[in-house]
Formats: C-alpha cells, structure tokens, sequence
C-alpha cells in the first residue's frame, strides 16, 4: 500500500521525520548526556579499549558507514573509517583485536557484509550491527549493535533507511564519545541536535516543489559532478548514487578540494555541479571551489545553510549542529533525484539491473 504515494520511493522519503523519531524514541538519556542502546553488549570498559573503528556496508550503507565513520572519530575521538564489505573481504585485511568492526545493513542480507562478519568473527573480532531488518542474518550472526527502526523499506533505492543509519551512528558516536572523551556540555548539544531533526527533515520535504522545478533543468545533463569537503564528501557520494539509479544520468562524487587534480577538465555548461556548502569552518574553501566552476562555465546546484552567491540554484536547508548536518543535507537530492528520473519517465521503483538485496557473491 502506497498511502496515496505514486512510488515506494516518495512514501519512503516522506516518512522520514516519524522514522527519525522511531530512532530516537527511549534512548536519550538526558541526565547523563548520552544514549542508552540496549543492544550494544558493549562494557565501559571494553569501550574504553576500542583503539579504532572499520565499518563495512555496501551502496547506500556503506555511504552511511562513511558518515558514521566521521561520527565517531569527531565525538568519540576513535580513529574510523569505513570500507566497502566486498573490498574488505577479498584484500585479506589484517584483524586486529583492538578493532571494533560495525556491519551495516538495511536488509541484514547482503551477502558480501554477512561474509565479512562470518570471517571476522571466525578470527575472534568483535563485530556489532547496524542493521535495519529485525532478526536478520547479520543482526544474528553479530556480537550486539544498534537496530535502525526505519520500518519497511521497498523501494530498491535506499532513503530512509540511509537517514535512519545515519542517526543511529550519532547514538553510537554520542555514546562512545561520552564514555571517553565528549564532555557534558557536547553531549548536550548532540542531544538537541538530534531532537531537531525531524522537524528540521519536515521542512526540507516541504520544499519539494522547488525541487521538482530544477529537476527539469538536469534531466538532460550528460552527466553530473558532485562535490563535498569532508562531512559534506559521503553525502556527495551517496547523493550520486541516487541520481544513477533511477535516472540513469552519469554522475560522479568526488571531494571539492581533488577538482583541480582532474576533474575540473569534465567542467562545461551540460556537466552541471551539484555542491555540498555547509555553513562550517570549510564554508570559504567550498566557495573558492564554486568560483573555480563558475569560472569555467559550470552550472551549479548548492544545498547550503545560506544562499551562495556563485550557485545557480541554492537549496537552503536548516542548520542543526555541524556534526549532524550530514543527516540533513543528502535529503534534497533525493527529492531531485526522484524528480530528474520522473521528468525521464523511469521506473523509479524498479530501476533497471537492480535487486533490493544482494544475496549472491
Ligand atoms: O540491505 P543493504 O543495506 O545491505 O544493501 C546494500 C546495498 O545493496 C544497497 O544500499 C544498494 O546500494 C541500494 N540500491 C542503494 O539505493
């Protein structure tokens, strides 16, 4: 049932403020300033320990990994980084015990995160899940973790459950972080980050409309560049992802600061850019990479905390607190990745080589 919804794809996107909310809902533990997680079966002491994080997912979870990976090295200050599972598993990666190794997964399913976990447990890791599906193979075959709540998820392209991962890593950031090193006064300022966000998400999807009037100018790009400086780089990443899958169009992430190491040649009015500018301390180096395009005939899209002077369009989207902008940020450009395959007449919800999970190696 698609509650009056043409697609699983605009139902999903649009029940995200309720599924921010399931996240969330019996965690913050505001006396503390921090989360409780139930499931974690994670000690203080044994968290105290941790030397680094390695998160393995695949597409749209390995993009949340990547957020997350940013999460936890910037609130918990844990050296982590995030890998594709299928990468991981074939390189013969050093297991280390002082790792604590996270498996992301909307379905629990995919075959190349559940065979990562089944080779790192066999070596004696410690493994937690972030997974979406209750009871699933990688929720099963994992030491603990932190369920996603997102809900159902359809639509063979990933919306809330990429949102939804991405605020289950802040809980996980937040209460790594204040078993360690965050202080009180930062935990605090997470946890009303976090009681922003679904009313913060509810006014991005408000702004559908003039989402929907861009598209048409990006329908016929031949492809697209999408740029990001550090907490702005996954959202890039995934926000490309999007656009591929249900539009077809050609596009490409890449870091802003890397664009005059290459990609700047690829610049040309039917190459439009799409722009990650956050309102942070990289706010003037993201700017100086809008003039360079501007300047060689680039057309560009901003999603911004304020309008930017060099952009073409500037999708302006509330600001919450910078660690957790990268939540918010990657919301619009589902929106105009679903309009850009509408304008295109695809089959949105059942893009074309593409299966909802990927049991097989
Ligand atoms: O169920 P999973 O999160 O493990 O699935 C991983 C990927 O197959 C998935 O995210 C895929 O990239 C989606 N089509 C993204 O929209």
């Amino acid at each position: 049932d698609m509650g009056g919804h043409d697609t699983y794809m605009h139902k999903e996107m649009s029940e995200q403020p309720e599924a921010v909310d399931r996240v969330l809902r019996g965690r913050i533990e505001d006396r503390f300033a921090t989360v409780h997680l139930g499931g974690l079966n994670l000690d203080a002491r044994e968290a105290r320990s941790i030397r680094r994080v390695k998160i393995l997912g695949c597409g749209t979870s390995y993009h949340a990994g990547m957020v997350g990976a940013q999460m936890i090295e910037e609130l918990a200050r844990i050296p982590a980084d995030a890998e594709p599972a299928s990468e991981f598993r074939y390189r013969n990666a050093v297991v280390d015990p002082d790792t604590l190794y996270v498996a992301v997964s909307q379905s629990g399913e995919t075959y190349d995160v559940l065979a990562a976990v089944q080779e790192l447990k066999r070596k004696g890791a410690r493994v937690l899940g972030v997974v979406n599906v209750v009871g699933s193979a990688i929720a099963r075959e994992t030491d603990g973790g932190v369920y996603v709540h997102a809900g159902p998820e359809v639509c063979v392209v990933s919306t809330k459950c990429f949102t939804n991962t991405t605020v289950a890593f802040a809980l996980l950031a937040l209460h790594l972080g204040r078993i360690r090193d965050l202080s009180v006064s930062d935990g605090k300022r997470i946890i009303e980050g976090l009681r922003k966000l679904p009313g913060q998400i509810a006014e991005i999807l408000a702004g559908e409309d003039e989402i929907r009037k861009l598209a048409g100018e990006f329908a016929h790009a031949r492809s697209m560049l999408f740029i990001g400086r550090v907490r702005g780089y996954p959202v890039a990443r995934e926000a490309s992802l999007k656009l591929k899958e249900i539009s077809y169009i050609h596009a490409e992430a890449y870091p802003a600061s890397e664009l005059k190491h290459g990609p700047l040649a690829l610049i040309e009015p039917d190459v439009p850019t799409v722009a990650i500018v956050p309102s942070d301390d990289l706010l003037e180096k993201n700017r100086a990479a809008l003039e360079e395009i501007k300047a060689r005939s680039g057309r560009i899209l901003a999603v911004a905390h304020e309008k930017q002077e060099k952009a073409d369009h500037t999708i302006v989207v509330p600001q919450n607190e910078p660690e957790l902008d990268p939540i918010l940020m990657g919301i619009p450009l589902q929106l105009l990745a679903y309009h850009t395959a509408k304008e295109l007449d695809r089959d949105i919800d059942k893009p074309r080589n593409l299966a909802k999970s990927v049991t097989v190696e």
